[in-house]
């Protein structure tokens, strides 16, 4: 590996994506790959500006350190004041671009044995597809064609995963299945092979050899997202915000939040945005989960809606805002859910800048004179499950909702188990992540977060509700009024505070 591909991947794995004039300076400079890996990048993209003014703050001597540490402190001050400034040609006066991919929610159907095949099938295929590029995947097999007696060496196959268990020896043993046959796989405890935790309904890849009717695993190959070729950004210099979990009609709605947000929104601080996300559970709901009815302030379901209502009246006619819904909504449960229907929100199904969208949705925006910012709006309510019997991820916590997100993400499926979540079995996968966004935005944790996995900006939005009994039960945290304004022009991903 030559120093800038060290350069390259060492970013990489932080989630940092290098620009064009930044490797031109390195190879300009010659600046050895250990100075840039010592640095502390705080931003997403690496620029040449960034690298230069990294490179003379190390120049420095150690003595102005205080000074350095308050000039970053400036230097972060100065991205914030960039979004929050009154802007000459705000967003009002911008047009506005919104374009949504939602799959499709039939009505209710009778289902037999044959729709979970089909759904299982479209599933592994739309997969297959995927891994079928990887450049680790070579000499592809169908597991039909591997019989007992065969015995192969440096061999792939791809296949959805119908058992994991462990042997007396401590070896994991994966059963797998594709259209053509099974095999089972044993991955030896003492070997390396990247992925350590493997779960039911998964498709994967894995390379190895076989005997005796068993693949001895070498690697496993996950989906996973590509290494991206740079990041999407729009002309316009406009912003938007991703909020999620509101809870109208729940006792412990926090107004002060409601109405921190809505003088923000209203304040020049906010005149950039043109587009508010908002991802699931407007409302309380009715009937969630037994005894509910008690912690409820507005305690009909059409009141609820009503309420919400009110709020998305007070937000300027010129943001146009995207909903999708979540677990306590008034839709069906299972996913992909539909949009919340006209009867619950008949004041919004006819507003101009008022866009309803089924759980989980692509949404593109502000492709004017470009390709626009790729949105995956999803829920997460798969995501407490998925935490819940994985070791690695119940030790991070629900509150730290991006290791779960990256999770999803390698695998390219939202609910990777069958049972995550309650999921339709259609003749197609709605839940396959089938399409890179340029931002991941999720809720139902409550917890608040941004990350970065391979150029992907990842969201968790908080909530506008206090910590609530079924909360504790359930094991989340919420950590309410933390608001994500993402720049869509320099790409650029503040917190709003509006908790005090
Ligand atoms: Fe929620």
């Amino acid at each position: 590996m030559d120093d800038l591909s060290k350069v390259i991947s060492g970013l990489m794995k932080k989630g940092i994506i290098i620009d064009k004039s930044a490797l031109e300076f390195i190879k300009e400079k010659n600046v050895a790959p250990e100075d840039i890996e010592s640095m502390k990048i705080e931003s997403l993209i690496l620029t040449r500006k960034i690298l230069e003014a990294q490179l003379k703050k190390d120049d420095e001597v150690p003595a102005k350190k205080m000074e350095h540490d308050l000039g970053a402190k400036k230097e972060r001050a100065a991205v914030l004041g960039d979004i929050r400034k009154p802007n000459l040609l705000t967003a009002k006066n911008l047009p506005h671009r919104v374009i949504i991919e939602s799959p499709e929610c039939p009505e209710p159907r009778e289902r037999s044995a044959n729709s979970f095949v089909e759904y299982f099938n479209a599933r592994y295929n739309t997969l297959k597809n995927i891994l079928s590029h990887r450049q680790e995947l070579k000499n592809l097999v169908s597991l039909g064609r591997l019989t007992k007696y065969s015995s192969d060496k440096n061999i792939s196959v791809i296949g959805i995963v119908s058992n994991v268990t462990k042997s007396k020896a401590g070896n994991t043993v994966v059963d797998i299945e594709d259209p053509s046959g099974s095999i089972r796989v044993i991955i030896m405890n003492h070997k390396d092979i990247g992925e350590s935790e493997i779960l039911n309904d998964e498709v994967i890849g894995i390379t190895g050899s076989t005997s005796k009717g068993f693949m001895f695993a070498d690697s496993i190959v996950l989906p996973d997202i590509p290494i991206p070729k740079g990041v999407r950004r729009v002309n316009d210099a406009v912003s938007a915000v991703f909020i999620s979990d509101l809870h109208y009609g729940s006792r412990d709605f926090n107004t002060d939040i409601e109405s921190r947000f809505l003088k923000w929104i209203l304040s020049p601080e906010a005149s950039q945005v043109k587009y508010l996300f908002i991802c699931g559970d407007i409302v309380e709901g009715v009937g969630i989960y037994p005894g509910q009815e008690s912690e409820l302030i507005v305690k009909d379901i059409y009141a609820q809606y009503r309420v919400f209502e009110e709020f998305v009246e007070k937000i300027p006619e010129h943001i146009q805002i995207i909903i999708c819904p979540g677990n306590h909504d008034a839709v069906r449960i299972s996913e992909p859910q539909p949009v919340i229907a006209r009867e619950f929100i008949p004041g919004l199904w006819d507003k101009e800048n008022v866009h309803l969208v089924t759980n989980p949705a692509y949404v593109n925006v502000h492709g004017i004179d470009c390709d626009g910012i790729n949105v995956l709006m999803y829920h997460g309510y798969s995501f407490t499950s998925i935490v819940d019997v994985i070791p690695d991820l119940r030790q991070k916590g629900l509150q730290n909702p991006q290791h779960v997100m990256k999770y999803v993400l390698k695998r390219r499926h939202l609910a990777p188990p069958y049972g995550a979540c309650v999921a339709v079995p259609e003749k197609q996968d709605a839940l396959v992540i089938t399409k890179i966004p340029d931002i991941f935005h999720t809720g139902d944790l409550h917890s608040h977060a941004i990350d970065n996995y391979k150029g992907i900006t990842m969201i968790s939005s908080s909530t506008f509700q206090n910590q609530t009994p079924f909360m504790d039960k359930v094991g989340h945290v919420a950590n309410p009024g933390k608001v994500t304004v993402v720049d869509l022009k320099t790409r650029e991903t503040i917190c709003v505070d509006l908790s005090s």
